[in-house]
């Protein structure tokens, strides 16, 4: 039977890809909805990337949720420079006719996990983590219904992307991290660790623009768009699909390898900001709470991927 999840975004064209992994594997992964959050663009524009995604995907009756327009208690901070002003700069793609959905974001994953059998849906954020922390705290029943929570933030070894101590999601909306991780769900984290190991290479990217149909050819155009940061930065061989890996972590867990250890959250210190403190080496006695990966299959990983955007 296909797991059931809740993909909670900020399309970026690393959430596409995930969105579009997602997508083509149907045997295995039913898409409840999709739900918009404010991240590497303003609400608006991920609410009109995930439908153009899902529309390039070739299904329109997926359920889109427009969340919510700004972190919970900081000023939303925007990543126009990586994903360019639209967010999904790159490919040249229509805009969306498919509908957004009347029910807020935050009320669709409340009432999901609470008519849903528990401990039978999955929640997959790849943004802040704003919207998801809402819902738990608006109701505080649903958070032990969640089978799991596999989410794409932080970082240990590979320390910040946005500041030096600091992953983008999480220092995004810090405080709402901060209630999932304490949230009691079972959690597995692509941290950037992981991520910047899932690097689209030249031989990756043209794989992506062989494959017959409009999609791989998008794909290629996204991450030709999406490198040329990582490349600035770190000089690394292209650009990483950070988020993708959360949803190839469902389909194939044995790509990945990582610790269940403790995370927190960092809150109050200006300097250190949405770093996440993980206890990679075990040296607190604070109880683990998640599943920090650090390691991939990285040609798995891309024959995996290329393999299923192939189906669509
Ligand atoms: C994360 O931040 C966003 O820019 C990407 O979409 C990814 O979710 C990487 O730090
Ligand atoms: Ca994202």
């Amino acid at each position: 039977m296909a797991r059931k999840i809740i993909i909670d975004t900020d399309p970026g064209q690393d959430d596409a890809v995930a969105i579009l992994l997602a997508l083509s594997s149907p045997e295995a992964l039913e898409v409840l909805g999709i739900t918009a959050v404010a991240g590497n663009v303003p609400l608006a524009l991920t609410l009109k990337n995930a439908r153009i995604i899902c529309e390039l995907a070739g299904k329109p009756d997926t359920k889109v949720f427009s969340g919510c327009d700004c972190p919970m208690a900081r000023s939303l901070v925007t990543a126009e420079y990586v994903h360019g002003k639209t967010g999904l700069d790159g490919p040249v793609l229509p805009d969306p006719v498919m509908p957004v959905q009347d029910q807020h974001a935050v009320d669709f994953i409340i009432e999901t996990l609470r008519t849903e059998p528990s401990g039978t849906v999955t929640l997959c954020p790849l943004g802040p983590l704003t919207n998801i922390a809402t819902a738990f705290d608006r109701a505080p029943d649903i958070a032990e219904r969640v089978q799991e929570i596999v989410l794409m933030g932080g970082a240990y070894f590979e320390v910040g992307n946005v500041t030096p101590t600091a992953e983008f999601n999480i220092y995004v909306d810090p405080q709402a991290a901060d209630i999932v991780f304490k949230s009691g769900a079972p959690i597995a984290v692509m941290p950037l660790d992981v991520t910047h190991k899932a690097l689209v290479t030249k031989p990756r990217n043209d794989a992506f623009r062989a494959l017959p149909g409009p999609v791989g050819h998008a794909v290629a155009e996204m991450t030709d768009f999406f490198e040329r940061f990582d490349r600035e930065k770190y000089g690394s061989e292209g650009a990483p699909l950070h988020d993708p890996t959360v949803i190839a972590y469902l389909l194939q867990p044995e790509l990945f390898k990582g610790r269940h250890i403790n995370v927190e959250i960092e809150t109050t210190s200006e300097l250190t900001m949405g770093m996440t403190v993980a206890d990679w080496w075990g040296v607190t006695d604070r109880t683990p709470n998640a599943t920090f990966m650090r390691d991939l299959d990285a040609d798995g990983f891309f024959t995996l991927l290329t393999d299923r955007i192939a189906r669509l």
